[in-house]
């Protein structure tokens, strides 16, 4: 295996954004009284806007038409990005910012490959936007995570094969798309247990060691 770039996910991944999503969700729910829980959001790791909230919405005991769906998303995402708006570059870790500046070092090309469509919002308020050599997110795919497509879309604006690839997650639904892409994986955070990860890590400083 000859490893040459390597994608992350981002929430959950490079910065702790994933907590957001849920507080975010978890109001949006709580005023329309619908049951919300951190295990139920642990399904909606990697999950685009749309399908989380049809998973939030399994709990709910009214049919929802679709501009009340849409209704439901632009509040999350109102609520989501006035937290965004509070974050500053002291949002990534020290471990982060210097385990990405070694693997730039070793030559390896770096990519985000994330389901979100606030994906270049954040990068911009933690200082990231233009360190990486290429950026796929939400805004650039029509399926995401467990399918492959934001994962191949990276490699693509990488130049490089799949199987020459890594990809780091925190979801088991972007482990998923990792294996259906046939890239090699690494599971961090809620995935570190999780047994289709190639390889499970505890700290992101790891990386290291597998490259
Ligand atoms: C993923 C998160 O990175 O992005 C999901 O893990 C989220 O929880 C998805 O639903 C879409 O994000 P956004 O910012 O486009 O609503
Ligand atoms: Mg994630």
């Amino acid at each position: 295996m000859e490893i040459k770039g390597i994608i992350f996910d981002l929430d959950g991944v490079i910065c702790s954004t994933d907590e957001y999503h849920y507080q975010a969700w978890k109001k949006m729910a709580d005023h329309d009284g619908i049951y919300f829980d951190r295990k139920i959001n642990e399904r909606l790791r990697g999950v685009s806007r749309a399908a989380s909230l049809e998973i939030i919405l399994e709990k709910a005991d009214k049919q929802y038409s679709d501009e009340e769906k849409l209704a439901l998303m632009t509040k999350k995402n109102d609520l989501y990005k006035e937290l965004l708006s509070a974050m500053t570059e002291a949002d990534v870790s020290k471990e982060v910012l210097d385990t990405l500046k070694e693997l730039r070092a070793k030559g390896l090309k770096l990519a985000i490959g994330s389901s979100s469509q606030n994906t270049k919002l954040i990068l911009s308020r933690i200082g990231l936007l233009d360190f990486f050599d290429g950026i796929s997110d939400g805004t650039i795919i029509s399926q995401s995570k467990p399918n492959p497509e934001v994962f191949i879309k990276a490699a693509g604006i990488l130049q490089l094969k799949n199987e020459n690839c890594f990809v780091v997650e925190d979801a088991e639904a972007g482990i998923d798309a990792a294996v259906a892409g046939g890239f090699h994986s690494i599971g961090i955070g809620s995935a570190s247990s999780y047994e289709k990860a190639e390889h499970k890590i505890n700290s992101f400083r790891e990386i290291i060691n597998l490259v």
